[in-house]
C-alpha cells in the first residue's frame, strides 16, 4: 500500500500533532457540485452510483479535484444499504427522499430479517471501498462509514424519512423487545460491514446517528448508545500498522456528551448547537472532536464563512485533536464557491493554533 502523502485528519483523530487543522464536509460529493449532477444523470439515478464502484469512485473523487484543501475522502455509499441488503427493497423517489417496498411492524417481521454478509450481499460497496483506495493513491485517507443500529431502524419501521418516528417509538414503549432484538440484528450488521470496509482500505469509520437526538435522554443511552458502544468493541482498530480511528456522530447529543465520550470511540461529532470549547473542557482528553459550523452559514457571504471559522477555531483553543467540519451534510443549494472559501478559511486560520 502506498504512503499517506496527507495524514493529518487520522493524526488530529488520535490527538498527535498537526500543521493546521484538517477538514473535511459531511455529504462533500453531492448536488451542490454541478459535475456530481452530471455524473448521476450518466449513471441513471443515485443508487446507481453506489452499486457501480466505478460511478461510487468517480463522484468521491470530485469534492478532492475541486478542492485542494480536504483533508479526507469518504466513501460514496448510503447508510441505507443495510437494510436494503436485508431484503427490504430500498428506492429513492425523486425529491421524496428514500422509500422502502417492505417495511418492518411486527416482531415476525423483525424475526424474519436475515442477517447480512457484507463480502457477498454488500459486495459492491467492499469493491467500492477498494477502487476509491486504488485512485486516491495515498492522497488523503479513506473514510468508511455506517448509520447507527438506532437510526437505520427509524428507517426500517417508518419505511422512510419521518419528522417525529411516530411508529418506531411506539414500538420503543409497547414493545420493546421487538425493538431490541432489530437494534442487536443491525448492530451485529454494522460491525461486520464496518470492519468489511476497513479490510477493504477505509482508514477511519465513522457511525452517522441522526436522529439518536429525537430521543429522551434514558431512551438514548438504552436503544441508541448501548449499541453504538457495543459495535466500537467489535470494531478492527489496527490496519495495515496504523490505528484506524472511530468516529461517534450523534446528531443533538450535546446534553450527553460525557457518555457519549464513554462508549470507546476515538471521537466525537459534533452539531452546531454546542459551544466546541465546552465540548473539550466536557470530554476532557478522552476524545478528540469533529464539527461544527452550522451549514447554513455557507449560504452566507465569504467573509461571514471566513468569521464563524475563525469563532470556532478560537473557540476550540490551541492544540491538536480537532478536525473541522460542518454540523451536519452540506445542502444542494450551496454555492460551491463558497464551500471552497470555507475550506481556505479553515487552514489558513488555523495554523496559528498548532506549534
Ligand atoms: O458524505 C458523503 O459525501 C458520503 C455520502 C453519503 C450519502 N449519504 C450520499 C447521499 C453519506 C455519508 C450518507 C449518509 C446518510 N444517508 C445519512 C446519515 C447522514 C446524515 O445526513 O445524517 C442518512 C440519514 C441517509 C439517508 C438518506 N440518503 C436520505 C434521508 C436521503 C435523501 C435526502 C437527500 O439528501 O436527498 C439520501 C440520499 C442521498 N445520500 C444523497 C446523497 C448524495 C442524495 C441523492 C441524490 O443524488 O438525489
Amino acid at each position: 500500500m502506498t504512503a499517506l502523502k496527507n495524514d493529518r485528519f487520522l493524526r488530529a483523530l488520535l490527538k498527535q500533532p498537526v500543521d493546521v487543522t484538517p477538514v473535511w464536509m459531511m455529504r462533500q460529493a453531492g448536488r451542490y457540485l454541478p459535475e456530481y449532477r452530471a455524473s448521476r444523470a450518466k449513471a441513471g439515478d443515485f443508487m446507481s452510483l453506489c452499486m457501480n464502484p466505478a460511478f461510487a469512485c468517480e463522484v468521491t473523487m470530485q469534492p478532492l479535484d475541486r478542492y485542494p484543501q480536504l483533508d479526507a475522502a469518504i466513501l460514496f455509499s448510503d447508510i441505507l444499504t443495510i437494510p436494503d441488503a436485508m431484503g427490504q427493497g430500498l428506492y429513492f423517489e425523486t425529491g421524496e427522499g428514500p422509500r422502502f417496498k417492505k417495511v418492518i411492524s411486527t416482531l415476525a417481521d423483525i424475526e424474519a430479517l436475515p442477517i447480512p454478509d457484507p463480502h457477498k450481499d454488500l459486495g459492491y460497496v467492499m469493491d467500492a471501498v477498494s477502487t476509491i483506495r486504488r485512485e486516491l493513491n495515498g492522497r488523503v485517507p479513506l473514510i468508511g462509514f455506517a448509520g447507527s443500529p438506532w437510526t437505520l431502524a427509524t428507517y426500517m419501521v417508518e419505511g422512510g424519512s419521518s419528522k417525529d418516528y411516530r411508529k418506531t417509538k411506539t414500538m420503543l414503549y409497547d414493545n420493546p423487545q421487538a425493538l431490541h432484538l432489530l437494534l442487536d440484528k443491525l448492530a451485529q450488521t454494522v460491525t461486520s460491514y464496518l470492519n468489511g470496509q476497513i479490510m477493504a482500505g477505509a482508514q477511519a469509520v465513522q457511525i452517522f446517528d441522526s436522529w439518536g437526538g429525537s430521543l429522551s435522554a434514558a431512551a438514548y443511552q438504552e436503544f441508541s448508545l448501548a449499541y453504538m458502544r457495543k459495535i466500537v468493541s467489535g470494531l478492527i482498530r489496527e490496519h495495515e500498522g496504523r490505528k484506524v480511528p472511530v468516529i461517534l456522530f450523534t446528531k443533538n447529543g450535546g446534553l450527553w456528551l460525557e457518555s457519549i465520550a464513554d462508549a470507546g470511540a476515538d471521537a466525537l461529532g459534533l452539531d452546531w448547537t454546542c459551544d466546541i470549547g465546552e465540548a473539550r473542557q466536557r470530554v476532557g482528553s478522552k476524545v478528540a472532536l469533529q464539527g461544527n459550523m452550522d451549514p447554513t452559514v455557507l449560504y452566507a457571504k465569504p467573509e461571514a464563512i471566513r468569521t464563524e471559522v475563525g469563532r470556532i477555531l478560537a473557540s476550540y483553543g490551541k492544540g491538536s485533536g480537532h478536525v473541522f467540519n460542518l454540523g451536519h451534510g452540506i445542502t444542494p443549494e450551496v454555492d460551491p464557491e463558497h464551500a471552497g472559501a470555507f475550506l481556505r478559511a479553515v487552514h489558513e486560520l488555523s495554523a496559528q493554533y498548532h506549534e
